[in-house]
C-alpha cells in the first residue's frame, strides 16, 4: 500500500498494481506478471495510468542483459530496474509539486519507463499531451521509434524536400515511420524490406521498394542524398558507393548480437573505419524531449504519421511480446494493451 498516494488522492488509487517483472537477466521466459507497489511521482514527475505501451528492440536487451556493456548502468548481476517498458500513453493520475502545466486527467504520450505496468511515473520533460483524435494504442507506440525517426532524419540527416533518401529496414518500428516522415517532408524515398512487406511499405508512400531477400540492395541505383540505415548491413565501401558526393549516411541500428559489445561492436567498428576513410557516416542515439514528442503527436493528429500495428499483446503476454521482438521480423510496432480507457 502506498499511503501518500491514497492520502492526497482526488480519486482513490490502488496501492498495488500488476506489472511485467523480472529479477534476473535471461530469455523472455524470466518475465512474470506480479503485484508491485504503485510508484510515487517525484516533484518533477507525474503518475500515469498506463493504457497502452509498445515493444522496442531495447526491451529485449534489457531482458537479456546483453550486450554486457550496458550492465554498469542497468545492473551487473541483476537488473536494477525489475520492470520493463520504455514508452506509453495514458492518463495523468497525480502530478508532482513542481509540475504546473499538466493536470490530473490529462491524456499524455511519451517515453515512459517501466510502463509494462498499470501505473508508471515519468518526468514532465519526457511527455507531451495526446491529441484527442489520436487513440491510445497509436500514441503509446510512437515514443522511442518516432523520436528516432524524427531526430535521425531531421537533425542528423537534415532531410530536405527533393532529397533522394534510402531507408533500410523500412518494415520495422523506426523504418516505417521514417518512410512516412521523409515523404511528408517532400523527399523521394527508396525503401528496403523483406519480400512479404514490399506492398505494405509501398502503401506507406515509398516511391520504390526493394526486397533485400531477393535483390542485392548494395547494387541499387546510387545517388542518395541520405541513407537512413536501420539495418546496418552495408560495408563502408557499399554505403559510400550509394551516396552522392554531399550525401549523409545515418547509422541508426545494427544487427542483433550478444557478447560484451553486441550491436555496438559493428557500430563502433564502422564509425572508426569511416573516420579513417572519410566516409560521411553519422551515428546517434535518440533523446527524449517534450517538444519532439509534441511534434510527433501533431503529425499524427494531422494524419501525416500513423503507426502500423504489428501484433497486439495483453500484459499477461509480455514474455511472448519479447519473444516476438527477439524473432526480429517486426511489421511496424507491436503494442501491449495495459488497461481499458
Ligand atoms: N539510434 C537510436 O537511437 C535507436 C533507437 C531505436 C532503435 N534503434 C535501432 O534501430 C534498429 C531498428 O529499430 P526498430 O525499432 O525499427 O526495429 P524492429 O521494429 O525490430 O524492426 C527491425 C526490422 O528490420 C528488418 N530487417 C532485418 N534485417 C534486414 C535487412 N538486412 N535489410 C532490411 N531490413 C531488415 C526486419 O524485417 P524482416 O522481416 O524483413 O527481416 C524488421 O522489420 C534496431 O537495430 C534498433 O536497435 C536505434
Amino acid at each position: 500500500m502506498n499511503p501518500e498516494i491514497s492520502a492526497s488522492a482526488e480519486r482513490a488509487l490502488p496501492g498495488r498494481m500488476r506489472a511485467a517483472r523480472r529479477d534476473s537477466y535471461g530469455p523472455p521466459s524470466v518475465v512474470t506478471i506480479d503485484e508491485v507497489d504503485v510508484p510515487t511521482p517525484a516533484d518533477d514527475e507525474v503518475l500515469i495510468r498506463v493504457l497502452s505501451s509498445s515493444v522496442n528492440p531495447a526491451d529485449k536487451y534489457f531482458c537479456l542483459g546483453e550486450p554486457k556493456i550496458m550492465r554498469p548502468s542497468s545492473g551487473w548481476f541483476r537488473p536494477k530496474e525489475p520492470l520493463l517498458g520504455l514508452d506509453a500513453a495514458g492518463v495523468v493520475e497525480r502530478v508532482g509539486a513542481g509540475v504546473t502545466d499538466i493536470a490530473v486527467g490529462d491524456e499524455v504520450v511519451g517515453e515512459i519507463g517501466a510502463s509494462w505496468a498499470e501505473f508508471a511515473t515519468a518526468k514532465r520533460r519526457h511527455l507531451a499531451l495526446k491529441p484527442p483524435s489520436v487513440d491510445f494504442e497509436q500514441a503509446g507506440a510512437i515514443g522511442v521509434a518516432g523520436l528516432t525517426a524524427l531526430q535521425g532524419l531531421r537533425d542528423k540527416a537534415e532531410v530536405r524536400a527533393g532529397d533522394r533518401v534510402l531507408v533500410t529496414a523500412a518494415s520495422g518500428g523506426v523504418g516505417h515511420l521514417a518512410v512516412q516522415l521523409a515523404k511528408h517532408w517532400g523527399a523521394e524515398v527508396v525503401a528496403t524490406c523483406s519480400t512479404r512487406n514490399v506492398e505494405w511499405v509501398r502503401a506507406l508512400g515509398a516511391d520504390e521498394v526493394i526486397s533485400y531477400t531477393s535483390t542485392d540492395v548494395a547494387a541499387v541505383r546510387p545517388g542518395f542524398d541520405v541513407i537512413f540505415d536501420n539495418a546496418g548491413v552495408f560495408s563502408l565501401k557499399e554505403g559510400r558507393a550509394l551516396l552522392n558526393p554531399n550525401g549523409r549516411w545515418v547509422l541508426v541500428g545494427a544487427p542483433h548480437a550478444g557478447g560484451l559489445l553486441g550491436p555496438a561492436r559493428s557500430l563502433i567498428g564502422k564509425m572508426i573505419g569511416a573516420k579513417l576513410r572519410r566516409v560521411p557516416l553519422l551515428s546517434f542515439v535518440a533523446q527524449s524531449n517534450a517538444e519532439d514528442l509534441a511534434t510527433l503527436a501533431e503529425l499524427m493528429a494531422e494524419g501525416a504519421l500513423a503507426v502500423t500495428i504489428d501484433r497486439r499483446f495483453g500484459l499477461d503476454e509480455a514474455s511472448q511480446a519479447l519473444q516476438h521482438q527477439l524473432d526480429g521480423h517486426a511489421q511496424g510496432k507491436s503494442v501491449i494493451a495495459i488497461q481499458e480507457a
